[in-house]
């Protein structure tokens, strides 16, 4: 096992080349099995969650080559069988996204149902509801969802709750139907229009993304393509929060602005100076920031998983704040690591009052889960003193380079062995 050692303090300085965005990366490649012919994606990012999702796809049979670091080529033909076995994709909360693709193709699609996830429940009924509206059954056996269509005709969704997963597997599953899918409260995340522009590059017919009502007219044939991944609107917050946190003066690379409307209105709020141009944000931070009131909610709110990451900022805030998780039932597990390092915090349901201190502390704290790891990296950079973090997996899986990329813009952070005899234990 691999821990990651920071010592804070440092003010971070430098440029940071943000990479391309993982949710829209593991819906994108699931979307190739539509397609008859080869595509290549660019800008995929090289983490976990994608290279699962693509060597689930070779294991079913496509053709997968990794051209670079960051380009995929991708020749689905060889997929016979719409079957997703457990041991595929039990690593995989994004699986889901192989069944509307698997079901758009091949009329019918069997994925076992993920396991547990870190926070709360993952329910998707949404997504069946979605799928049951194009004309397709299904049975939950053995820890398989079964789906099939005799034939798939488009439909109205009205989707009970924005949901990001609905919406992408009801994209998917509609784009070959019959006749026009409209998805009424459908999410207007990023990746959720980088997805739609990702179907239309291969022939589909695929318009409102972005809003909330998206209507898709079913074409026959979905051809190869050659495609670009968004920037990662979630990365390049983590490390907006960062400098926010340890302080600083730091330029983020390859992002979209507008992407970033909402972290950025926050961090300013708080007393953070962000300057922005055309694929570029400067984050300055030279002053202890003000307290502030975070509601997560669907785009173009604050997103959810920016929440432990502003939560570990505030932490140290002038004043008392509130942080309500409006998206997930239980996303505050994290609040218990924070508090090793001294953060005053209490959690009731979907409420965290966080109680400015001076400073925090490091302490031996662990991931427990993606974004609940970078908010303890972010928090770390901001303590005094050093702090470990086990289960760093958990980071892996959604951060290219994360301790690469923050020691060059000058923490003191290195990853090591768990067992390492000369890592002294905090
Ligand atoms: C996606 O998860 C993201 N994952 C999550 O990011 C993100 O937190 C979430 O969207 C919200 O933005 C990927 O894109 C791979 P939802 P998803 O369906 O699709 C309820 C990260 O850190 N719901 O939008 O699973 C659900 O319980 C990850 O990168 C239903 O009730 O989220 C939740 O309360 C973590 N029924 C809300 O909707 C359903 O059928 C939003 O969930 C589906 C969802």
């Amino acid at each position: 096992m691999e821990k990651i050692i920071i010592n804070g303090g440092n003010k971070l300085h430098g440029q940071v080349k943000i990479s391309g965005a993982k949710n829209a990366a593991v819906a994108i490649i699931p979307a190739v099995i539509l397609s008859d012919g080869v595509c290549r994606i660019e800008n995929v990012p090289d983490i976990q969650d994608v290279n699962l999702i693509a060597q689930i796809l070779f294991e079913m049979g496509a053709s997968v080559k990794r051209l670079d670091k960051s380009t995929l080529e991708i020749d689905p033909k060889g997929i016979r069988e719409p079957v997703a076995t457990y041991d595929l994709v039990r690593h995989m909360r994004a699986s889901s996204y192989l069944m509307g693709a698997l079901l758009g193709k091949f009329k019918r699609a069997e994925v076992a149902l993920p396991g547990g996830c870190d926070f709360g429940v993952r329910p998707v009924d949404q997504h069946l509801k979605g799928f049951t509206v194009l004309g397709a059954n299904h049975i939950v056996e053995s820890g398989m969802i079964k789906v099939k269509a005799d034939k798939l005709v488009g439909g109205h969704v009205y989707l009970d709750v924005v949901s990001v997963g609905a919406t992408v597997n009801i994209m998917l599953a509609a784009v070959k139907a019959e006749g026009r899918t409209t998805i009424e409260n459908a999410a207007k995340e990023p990746h959720i229009v980088d997805l739609a522009n990702f179907l239309n590059s291969m022939g589909a017919d695929v318009r409102g993304a972005g809003t909330d009502v998206i209507k898709v007219n079913g074409v026959k044939h979905l051809n190869g393509t050659t495609y670009s991944i968004i920037p990662d609107q979630i990365e390049a917050g983590t490390y907006m929060a960062a400098v926010a946190c340890a302080g600083g003066d730091v330029m983020i690379n390859n992002v979209i602005p507008k992407h970033l409307e909402s972290i950025t209105a926050k961090l300013r709020e708080m007393g953070v100076t962000i300057e922005e141009y055309d694929d570029s944000v400067r984050v300055i931070k030279d002053r202890r920031l003000r307290r502030c009131n975070v509601k997560t909610m669907p785009h173009p709110g604050f997103p959810t998983d920016m929440q432990p990451q502003i939560a570990a900022i505030l932490t140290m805030a002038d004043g008392t704040s509130i942080v309500n998780e409006a998206v997930w039932d239980n996303r505050f597990r994290y609040v218990e690591e924070l508090r090793r390092m001294g953060a005053e915090i209490s959690v009731d349901g979907k409420l965290a009052v966080i109680e400015g201190v001076e400073q925090l502390k490091g302490a031996p704290v662990k991931a427990t889960d993606l974004r609940a790891g970078a908010a303890m990296i972010i928090a770390a950079l901001g303590a005094k003193g050093k702090t470990q973090i086990e289960d760093i997996r958990h980071i892996e899986r959604g951060y290219e380079d994360v301790v690469e990329k923050f020691a060059a813009i000058g923490a003191d952070i290195k990853k090591v062995r768990s067992d390492d005899p000369t890592v002294k234990t905090a």
